[in-house]
């Protein structure tokens, strides 16, 4: 079943009198449990379709529908509950709080949802150790390296069990060792907690381990 559903989606970001077409009828399925990875180059409307699927953006026509919900039609307020229930999101620039300790940035997301405080450390804890940082709860970002930082985003994303993971260009600031053993513990992860992933990359290693390949050009999806 389709977990996800874009019906020729357009975007037009308007600047004064300038537009800018960022996507141009854009149609795509995504199903529960896949493991998606958006290309094309750089200007393709790879990070636009990612904000509208992840319901951060909206778009200016066409539909969205996610797990049978029309996302267009929900209030603004309806759809921060949305993401916050069904969604984890992973940056390029990893977004993490830099006053804020490793466990601490983990659990942002059980705050929000006013879990009780023990329940928001152990799961943020099990989550750290599902990313191979155990020990490091109590590092501040600037005390990990990137590889690490992008992983404590990655527990973020997983802590509150979301479907949907989704990433942009979540390789672009890591070497190819650690954007390797990123993608493979998000592969490892979405088979554990059964999320489906959606990211967006130019890197040809992750295309290389993708399942499903959608390459948007000029706003359109024109292979799948
Ligand atoms: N906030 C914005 N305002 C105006 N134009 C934008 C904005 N965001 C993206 N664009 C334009 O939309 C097009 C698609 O951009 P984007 O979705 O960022 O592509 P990609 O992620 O594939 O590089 C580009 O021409 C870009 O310049
Ligand atoms: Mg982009």
């Amino acid at each position: 079943m389709s977990l996800i559903e874009v019906k020729n989606v357009t975007k037009i970001y308007k600047q004064g009198k300038v537009e800018t077409y960022a996507l141009r009828g854009a149609t795509t399925n995504i199903n529960e449990g896949d493991f998606v990875v958006l290309s094309g180059p750089s200007g393709s409307g790879k990070s636009t379709l990612l904000n509208i699927i992840g319901t951060l953006d909206t778009a200016s026509s066409g539909e969205v529908i996610i797990d049978g919900n029309n996302v267009s039609k929900m209030s603004k307020s309806a759809l921060a509950d949305f993401r916050l229930n069904n969604m984890g999101f992973i940056f390029q620039s990893y977004n993490l709080f830099p006053v804020l300790t490793a466990l601490e940035n983990v659990g942002l997301a059980l705050e929000l949802k006013g879990l009780p405080k023990k329940e928001i450390i152990e799961r943020s804890q099990l989550a750290l150790e599902d990313v191979g940082l155990k020990d490091f709860g109590k590092r501040k970002p600037s005390e990990l390296s990137g590889g690490q930082q992008q992983r404590v985003a990655v527990a973020r994303a997983l802590v509150s069990k979301p479907r949907l993971i989704l990433g942009d260009e979540p390789t672009a600031n890591l070497d190819s060792k650690n954007s390797e053993s990123l993608i493979d513990l998000m592969t490892s992860m979405q088979a554990k907690y059964n999320a489906t992933v959606v990211l967006s990359t130019h890197d040809s290693m992750v295309l290389s381990k993708a399942k499903r390949v959608i390459t948007l050009i000029d706003g359109v999806v024109v292979s799948d």
